[in-house]
């Protein structure tokens, strides 16, 4: 069958790749894509948020399926128009429709729908700038910190943390006045949760689902989470509290209830949920949904399945998941991601990055796997940082003695050789990526 992956990022070529090794695949293209998923299969010029050019592309190609990698297009109605296209109603399709999508597209919506379904989560108001007094109100009760988030899409930005209550009280007024574009014309206010997080992914066709593995991502730009946040600086999998009672809670107390909500809601839902969970001593709370799945953690999850992903798409998209068993493997996957210098405040792009054949993921069978986030190709080929997240390199070994710290150990050594024989102007990375988890291990 023929594939079309949207996207440009890491989680988009780690999607291709694993596409890519699937018996099932005649032809993988990606748009736009980027020179790493060129690598695997046909780029095509074209922004996945041009529906049309979507459908000409599909048409054109004899495309089987679509893959979405990014929640923009879902949540701007994707899957709807696929869906009412006489042309495009029977394409498999691997992503919810705006409705659904509205887990990640308004925090509103879903801190609702988590309460409407008893989902654990943070208490909440939401406000908007008629209920500033009320918002001030609500925000005295509390106590710090204070979280503070922008309804809409605010491209990973519109969550602040604030210390103070005058903080939280000027940011409240900065969002409500534009400070994230109409994506804060309403705030949703909640209850600190203090814990470890952990990123938990599904593929589900709405009634039955296949637990992906978990990761931890790291967030901030900074050595021992210092400085702003940023898309994701690393991911690690498997995490190590996430146990076998831990994981049957979250089933038991977020997913089954997630997915039993949307079906009473008449929400369907056919794709990946990302949930973004806190461990609060030993009690899964939902910090966020993604309506798709994380960057970086899929550059590390998914080097860990070993079994068919574009079988499990297809079963998804049909409605047949009951019938798939997700393989994975015993290993660990660390993922370092290197970044341009700035980020994520401004960087520059252009800049030239060789390392010669150590920049490509397929050209590898060895432990460490390189992934494209923001690269291009120039004229000559020659490749070029495009992006604040430049290239995410994964090492995947099995588990050395079941000693998790030494599994770490060899991960980290691996990936952070390979950043060493990858040079670009600015290259910048953290260099503690895993490390917490060798001292939650020893715990
Ligand atoms: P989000 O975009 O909702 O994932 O939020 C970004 C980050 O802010 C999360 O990864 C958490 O680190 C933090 N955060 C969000 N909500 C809370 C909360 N209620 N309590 C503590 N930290 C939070
Ligand atoms: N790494 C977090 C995200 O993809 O939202």
């Amino acid at each position: 069958m023929n594939v079309l992956v949207l996207g440009s990022g890491g989680r988009e070529h780690a999607l291709a790749w694993k596409i890519g090794q699937s018996p099932n695949l005649d032809k993988l293209y990606a748009m736009p894509g980027n020179p790493g998923t060129a690598q695997i299969g046909c780029n095509i010029a074209g922004s996945p948020n041009d529906f049309n050019r979507v459908k000409e592309v599909v048409v054109e190609h004899s495309i089987d399926m679509v893959v979405v990698g990014p929640e923009e297009p879902l949540v701007k109605g994707l899957a709807d128009y696929f869906k009412q296209d006489s042309a495009l109603k029977d394409i498999l399709f691997i992503g919810p429709e705006s409705r659904g999508a509205a887990l990640e597209g308004s925090k509103q919506f879903a801190k609702e729908f988590m309460l409407k379904h008893s989902i654990p989560t943070a208490a909440f108001r939401s406000f908007t700038s008629d209920s500033i007094a009320e918002a001030d109100e609500f925000l005295e009760s509390l106590s710090a910190p204070y979280v503070l988030k922008a309804d809409g899409l605010a491209a990973g930005k519109g969550v602040l943390i604030c210390q103070s209550l005058e903080q939280a009280k000027q940011e409240l007024r900065n969002m409500l006045g534009g400070k994230f574009g109409s994506a804060g014309n309403t705030v949703v206010i909640e209850q600190f949760l203090s814990g470890i997080e952990v990123s938990m992914f599904i593929l589900t066709d709405g009634t039955d689902y296949l637990l992906l593995p978990e990761a931890k991502d790291y967030k901030r730009i900074g050595d021992g989470d210092k400085g702003p946040n940023t898309g994701g600086m690393g991911a690690v999998s498997p995490v190590p509290f996430v146990d076998t009672e831990f994981c049957a809670k979250v089933r038991s107390k977020i997913i089954e209830p997630t997915l039993a909500g949307l079906r009473a809601d008449g929400i369907p839902y056919k794709g990946f949920i990302f949930f973004g969970l806190m461990n609060c001593a030993g009690n899964p709370y939902v910090i966020e949904y993604n309506v798709r799945m994380g960057d970086p953690e899929t550059e590390a999850v998914l080097t860990r399945i070993q079994s068919d992903l574009l079988g499990h798409l297809v079963a998804c998209a049909k409605g047949k998941l009951k019938e798939e068993t997700l393989e994975i493997s015993q290993s660990m996957a660390l993922t370092v991601v290197c970044v341009s210098a700035g980020y994520p405040d401004s960087y520059s792009k252009g800049k030239v990055i060789s390392g010669n054949d150590l920049l490509y993921c397929n050209t590898s069978s060895g432990p460490v796997k390189v992934f494209h986030s923001g690269t291009s190709s120039s004229a000559d080929k020659t490749l070029l940082t495009a992006g604040g997240r430049v290239l995410a390199i994964t090492a995947n070994n099995h588990s050395l003695c079941n000693n998790i710290a030494e599994t770490i150990d060899v991960c980290r050594q691996q990936a952070y050789v390979q950043i060493e024989n990858i040079s670009y102007e600015g290259k910048t990375y953290r260099n503690d990526i895993g490390l917490d988890l060798i001292n939650l291990s020893e715990l």
